[in-house]
Parts: structure tokens; sequence; C-alpha cells
């Protein structure tokens, strides 16, 4: 089993510093195999902001912790044109990764990040046909067993997390990515952006889609909230490529706590979703045990 947290949208220079203090606190307890981090490092992509974040990632890197980590639009600056056309990156690889479509596998998952941020548009990203070629050529050389999980910023998917319910922008060329998924036979895609956490199965959003479950993390650190959804991010225990169980850990204005907890499990293509009781709660014992296996 990997046990995997996936942080999203950490947003440095509007950022609580006790809730970023509280993150770094829970990961380096429960020590996962993999922090996953998908994008928004900044708010603004201003130097000083970097040079938070950088220090941050050192000392979860000191903390023996491996992170897989890809870019977001805040990542890029917005009004340093110079800056934002000319190297709209270059502080993001100096400060945080040289490595914009990291790969990290061992013998029970293969995932890949890809970098969806881009310095003509503001919020939306984009996938090139480059990263869909990488994207395949990458995952052909994955043995089958393994569990293939895709990082962007930006969703591929349209999904129903607006006011209303109303669809979300997903990430442009979005029906190309979708289809490089599905050929790469990713089982599992997780993205941020939106600070909004949501799971769903992608065949239920999107028609030809495969059989990849969707999986947003909300912004783990940020001050900024969306329709007030508390700061959280997601712990995953990845049992197999066909049976996921999705934990939100969420900022209770103190610290941070087990929230919704659901076991997903892959049938006949479908990915279904089971409500999973905290064992210490007595009930859902029976749940858990049945859903490892
Ligand atoms: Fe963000
Ligand atoms: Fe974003």
């Amino acid at each position: 089993m990997a046990r995997i947290a996936h942080l999203s949208d950490i947003h440095f220079g509007a950022h609580d510093p006790k809730i970023v203090a509280a993150a770094e606190a829970w990961l380096q307890q429960r020590q996962p195999d993999l922090v996953i981090i998908s994008g928004d490092f900044t708010q603004r992509a201003r130097r000083d902001q970097f040079r938070q974040a950088a220090v941050w990632l050192n000392r979860l890197r000191a903390a023996g912790l491996r992170l897989l980590v890809v870019p977001g639009n805040h990542d890029v600056p917005l009004y340093d044109l110079a800056r934002r056309f000319g190297a709209p990156l270059r502080r993001y690889r100096r400060y945080i990764s040289n490595d914009l479509c990291p790969f990290f596998q061992d013998d029970e998952v293969a995932i890949l990040g890809l970098n969806t941020a881009r310095s003509l548009t503001i919020k939306g990203g984009r996938i090139n046909q480059d990263q869909m070629r990488l994207l395949r050529d990458r995952f052909a050389r994955v043995a089958p067993g393994k569990t293939r999980i895709l990082v962007t910023h930006h969703p591929l998917f349209a999904m129903p997390i607006g006011k209303g319910r109303e669809l979300s922008e997903a990430v442009g060329r979005h029906e190309d990515a979708v289809r490089a998924a599905c050929s790469a036979g990713i089982h599992i895609a997780l993205a941020g952006h939106f600070h909004r956490t949501y799971a769903e199965a992608a065949q239920k959003m999107v028609a030809h889609s495969g059989g990849a479950l969707v999986i947003q993390a909300g912004t783990a650190t940020s001050t900024r909230l969306r329709n007030a959804e508390p700061q959280s991010f997601n712990w995953l225990h990845v049992h197999r490529h066909d049976e996921v169980e999705l934990q939100v850990v969420v900022w209770d204005g103190a610290g941070f706590q087990r929230g919704h907890h659901v076991a997903y499990s892959q049938q006949d293509g479908q990915w279904l979703g089971q409500d999973m009781v905290d064992p210490a709660a007595g009930p859902g014992i029976r749940v858990a045990e049945k859903a490892r296996g």
C-alpha cells in the first residue's frame, strides 16, 4: 500500500503561518511515502514568496519526506510582463524544482506530474502535444499491475464545483488531454486550483474518459477560500490500482482533523465510493477491513 499526502495551493504570500506549521507537523508525524503538491506555491510569484516556499519545502525534505511537485498559475508572474513572457517559470525552477515533468515510480505506483501553468493564460492551464506524448511514453514502460497516477495543477476535467454546481473550466485542449490520459491507463488524476475538494469517476464527467478516479484537493494553507470551504488536503491510501481510500484532512480553526473518508473500488470499470466511519467510532471498522481486503 502506498500512503500519499496530496496538498495543493499553498500560496505563500496569502498563507496562514499557523496552518502551514500544522501541515508540516502533520506530515512529519505521519511520514507519507510521498507528498504530492499540485501547484500554486506562491500568491504572486514574488521572490520573497518563493523563498518562503523553498524554506518550507527544504524543511519537509530534511524531515525525510519525498516530494513530487508541479507549478500552478500563481507561480507565473502576473504583472511583471518581461518575466511572465520571457521566463515564466524561472523562479519556480530556481526555488521549487527544476523538473517540470517529475516522475516517481516504486513497486506499487507510477506517478507523473505535468506543468499546466502557461504565461498566456491567467487562470486556465494547458497541456501541449509534447506533454501528451510524454504521458503516453512514460506509462507505456510501466508494469501493468502498478497504480498509474497523473498530477496537474489545473484539472483535466470540467466538474460541477462552481456556485450552483455549474461546471468549472477544464485544462486547455482537455479533450486531447483526456484521451492521452485514457490511453496511458491513468487510474487516478490528482489536481487542485479551485480550492475545493472533490472526487468523482471521470466517466461520470466526460464521455470516453477511461477509468480514472478524479480527485481534487482544496487549498491546504491559503487564507483565500472558495465558498468558505476550510483549508484541507487529501490523505490517500492506494491499496491497488482498483482500490483507493481517500480521507480529507480538514483545518478546524485549531488543527487538522480527519474528515470525510471514502473507500473507492473499481468494479466492472466503474469507481464506486463507500463512506467510511472512523474505526475508533465503532461500526465502520467492518467496512474498513473489507475495503482493505
Ligand atoms: Fe490556487
Ligand atoms: Fe491555480
